[in-house]
């Protein structure tokens, strides 16, 4: 297999020739490199950063079980606060690069690493059976993330940080509703409810979440990135289900008068709280508390690090958007041109959209999932009239 050296954060690495090529990596791909990844990578290494830096933890231990060419565990050892990390792959071709990549490293960095070759389950019970536990696990895998979160929680420690990416946006947006089911116990999606990347998302965390549940833990989610044809969900875990369970509900929508609102579980009623109507579209079960902590994003967007790093300014904004998304507690955004289509008017601009809200007194923000939703706290129907009142 022909490498070839790339750069990226603060290292150099090796990786096969194929994969730079302008395609999407496959898994059928000897070894999976995908440059298109740099800013998942960049945005780990920066959660890590301001992980240690909130719990004031400069030694952190770090588990890869998914790594790869191992570029992402080496920028672990060479851009954040980490003492050991523990990198494996079924790959044994993928391991062999990693381990040219890790003997590339200072001496002291390349140390930290300790390589193996193994399938990711069996991995982390062995780890466990040694009793290691982690401040952070990274499971980047091809696809759904689900099959590895059972054994990751078994190691992560108390208050530790998990992230998981899904690359399985398919099944997510509910493209195949028997798939959304059977991987994350989501039965109901529908488009109409609102921004369906943030819906995704949401959806991603609840079945995340539900095998913390079944374990007696709450991860609860600190950061969550949308981008193209992936969501990086970045968890933190507590012991006992309250903080999950008192969060989890559905989302419904009036069939009458187009008004969203929540219902926790266990609840009863699902009429309409402004018009009283019953038989809503419902969504659910999903996640409705906060999925970004404005802390932890605070504390990426200001790390000088940042500007290391070759997604820079995409992250930036990206960063500023997630910060807005969280001025506003509420479970999903609005699609402008799914309302505009509705109500047959041209597209508005956004900002035209969010000068009039706020004129009116409502709330309202913009999101990374889309540069056409908005959050806020007026209805679809106030929504439509506002588009409809900016006809030609
Ligand atoms: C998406 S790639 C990882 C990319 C890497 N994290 C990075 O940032 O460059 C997924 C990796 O998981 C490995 N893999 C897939 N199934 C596995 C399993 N059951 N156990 C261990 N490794 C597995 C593949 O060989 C592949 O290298």
């Amino acid at each position: 297999m022909k490498l070839i050296e790339i750069q990226e954060g603060l290292g150099t690495f090796l990786v096969p020739e194929s994969s730079i090529e302008e395609h999407i990596p496959r898994r059928s791909d000897e070894v999976f490199f995908n440059f298109h990844q740099e800013i998942n990578r960049d945005l780990s290494v920066l959660a890590l950063r301001a992980y240690g830096n909130i719990n004031s933890k400069s030694e952190l231990r770090v588990c890869e079980p998914l790594c790869g060419s191992g570029i992402r565990s080496a920028r672990y050892a060479l851009e954040a606060p980490t003492s050991s990390i523990y990198c494996n792959d079924i790959n044994s071709n993928a391991v062999d690069i990693a381990q040219k990549n890790v003997n590339r490293l200072p001496k002291a960095i390349a140390k930290k690493i300790l390589l193996y070759n193994m399938e990711c389950n069996l991995f982390l019970q062995t780890l466990n059976v040694k009793d290691i536990v982690f401040d952070f696990i990274d499971i980047d895998p091809f696809g759904t993330p689900i099959p590895f979160v059972h054994n990751s929680i078994h190691l992560i420690r108390l208050h530790g940080l998990l992230a998981f990416t899904a690359t399985d946006l398919a099944s997510l947006v509910g493209l195949y509703p028997r798939a959304l089911y059977a991987k994350y116990g989501v039965s109901q999606l529908e488009t109409r409810i609102g921004n369906i990347h943030e819906i995704a998302s949401r959806a991603l965390i609840t079945g995340i979440q539900h095998v913390g549940l079944t374990l007696g833990q709450s991860l609860l989610p600190i950061v969550t990135f949308y981008h193209r044809h992936f969501v990086r969900c970045f968890f933190i875990r507590n012991r006992g289900v309250d903080g999950v369970i008192n969060r989890t509900g559905f989302i419904y929508l009036c069939k009458k008068c187009n008004t969203r609102f929540t219902n926790n579980l266990g609840e009863k009623e699902n009429s309409c709280s402004i018009c009283g109507a019953s038989n809503g579209m419902v969504v659910g079960p999903l996640y409705l508390g906060k999925i970004q902590q404005s802390a932890y994003l605070s504390s990426m967007f200001d790390d000088e690090h940042l500007e290391k790093m070759g997604t820079e300014k995409r992250l930036k904004k990206c960063f500023s958007l997630m910060i807005e998304e969280t001025l506003l507690d509420i479970p999903w955004s609005f699609d402008i041109p799914r309302l505009a289509k509705k109500v047959r008017a041209p597209v508005p601009p956004l900002t035209q959209v969010t000068k009039i809200l706020k004129e009116m007194g409502y709330k309202s923000c913009n999101t990374h999932y889309s540069g056409t939703s908005l959050k806020t706290n007026a209805t679809e129907t106030e929504l439509c009239s506002i588009i409809s009142s900016l006809k030609p």
